[in-house]
C-alpha cells in the first residue's frame, strides 16, 4: 500500500504521532510518505498515486485547527480513495468527539472512503504542563491505540460512528472564535525585552512568519497568528506574554522531550479508578482502549517492559 500522511502541527506533538503511525505501517510493508502542512503554502497536492491517506491534527478549541481545515478544503481528493483521521489532544472529554465534523464534510463531498478515526492522547501545550509521569503513561496508551489503528485500518474494519448532538454543537459553535482569535491575540502578544536573550528562535520557527524584529530590536507581531503556541512553548527564557490566555494562567513554557520520556520506565499507575478532577475523563478512555485491544488481540495489553 502506498500511504500519505498529511498533518498539521503547532508544537510538534502531531509530528511525533505521525512518526509513530509511519513507523507502524512500514512494519506492515507499506510505503509511507509524510506531508507537514505549511500554512503559508496552499499548494494542491497530487494525490492520485496513493492508496490511502491519513489526516493528522491537534484539536484546537474542540475542532480541527483552522490552518488544517483550510488546507484540506483546498485539496481535491480522488473519488473513492481510502482515508483515516488520527487527531490528538490534551483531554479526552466528549466535547472533542466531533472535532472532525467539517473535515468529514469536505471528505464526503469529494466522495472519500473515510471510515476510521482515532484520538491519541498528547500533553497540553496550553492550559497546564503535564508531568513526565503522566506523559509516560499516556504514551503507553497511545502505543496500544496505534496497534488498534494498524489492525483496523490494515484489515479495513471501520470504527467511525455518527457524532452525538452535543459534540456536534460544540464543534460548530464553540470552535468558531479560533478563526479570528489568533489574529486578535496578536494584538495582545508581547515579549518582555528584559527577559529576551535575542536568540530569534521564535522568529525562525513561527509557521506564519508572524513574528519580526523592529528597527529598535524589539520583537513585534503581525496579525497572522494561528495560536499554535510554538513561540511561547519553546522560548528558552519564557519571555512571552500570550494575551488573555496568559491572564487565565494558561501559558505553558518548556516543551516535552517525548523521545526521552518514552524511554522512561512506567511507574505506578498515574490514572486509577479513584482519579478525580481534570484527568477523570482519562479513566473511560483507557478502559475503551484496553477493551478494544483485548477484543482484537485476545489478551490484555502488556507494556513492553513486562
Ligand atoms: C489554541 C489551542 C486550543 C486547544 N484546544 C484544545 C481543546 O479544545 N481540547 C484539547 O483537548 N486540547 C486542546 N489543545 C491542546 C492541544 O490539542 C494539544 O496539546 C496537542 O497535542 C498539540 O499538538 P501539536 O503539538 O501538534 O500542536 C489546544 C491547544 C491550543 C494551542
Ligand atoms: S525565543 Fe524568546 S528569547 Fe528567543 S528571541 Fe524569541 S522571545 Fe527572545
Ligand atoms: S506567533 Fe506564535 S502562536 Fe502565533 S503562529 Fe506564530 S508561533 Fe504560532
Amino acid at each position: 500500500m502506498n500511504c500519505l500522511l498529511i498533518y498539521f502541527t503547532g508544537t510538534f506533538n502531531t509530528r511525533y504521532v505521525t512518526g509513530k503511525v509511519k513507523e507502524r505501517f512500514e512494519k506492515e510493508g507499506w510505503t509511507v510518505t509524510t506531508y507537514e502542512i505549511d500554512p503559508l503554502n496552499t499548494e494542491r497536492l497530487d494525490l492520485s498515486s496513493y492508496d490511502i491517506i491519513g489526516l493528522g491534527y491537534p484539536i484546537h478549541g474542540y475542532a480541527a485547527p483552522w490552518a488544517f481545515l483550510k488546507f484540506i478544503r483546498h485539496q481535491k481528493f480522488p473519488k473513492g480513495i481510502k482515508a483515516f483521521i488520527y487527531k490528538n489532544s490534551g483531554e479526552t472529554e466528549h466535547a472533542n468527539d466531533a472535532s472532525s465534523k467539517f473535515v468529514l464534510r469536505k471528505l464526503r463531498r469529494d466522495r472519500v472512503n473515510i471510515r476510521n478515526e482515532y484520538h491519541f492522547l498528547m500533553p497540553y501545550n496550553i492550559h497546564f504542563k503535564f508531568s513526565d509521569h503522566a506523559v509516560r503513561e499516556i504514551l503507553e496508551m497511545d502505543r496500544r491505540l496505534l496497534e488498534i489503528l494498524a489492525y483496523e485500518v490494515v484489515n479495513d474494519i471501520p470504527n467511525l460512528k455518527p457524532y452525538k448532538l452535543w459534540p456536534r454543537f460544540v464543534a460548530s459553535v464553540v470552535s468558531r472564535p479560533q478563526y479570528i482569535g489568533g489574529d486578535l491575540n496578536s494584538f495582545l502578544y508581547h515579549v518582555d525585552k528584559n527577559k529576551c536573550n535575542g536568540c530569534d528562535l521564535c522568529i525562525k520557527r513561527c509557521p506564519t512568519k508572524n513574528i519580526y524584529r523592529k528597527e529598535n530590536g524589539e520583537i513585534a507581531f503581525h496579525h497572522n497568528c494561528l495560536m499554535c503556541m510554538r513561540c511561547s512553548l519553546y522560548c528558552p527564557t519564557d519571555a512571552f506574554d500570550i494575551g488573555f490566555l496568559q491572564d487565565w494562567g494558561w501559558k505553558v513554557n518548556g516543551g516535552y522531550n517525548l523521545k526521552r520520556i518514552e524511554k522512561l520506565k512506567l511507574e505506578e499507575p498515574f490514572i486509577t479508578d479513584e482519579t478525580t478532577g481534570f484527568y477523570h475523563c482519562y479513566i473511560e478512555t483507557y478502559a475503551k482502549i484496553n477493551k478494544r485491544y483485548k477484543e482484537i488481540f485476545g489478551v490484555d495489553p502488556v507494556t513492553p517492559e513486562e
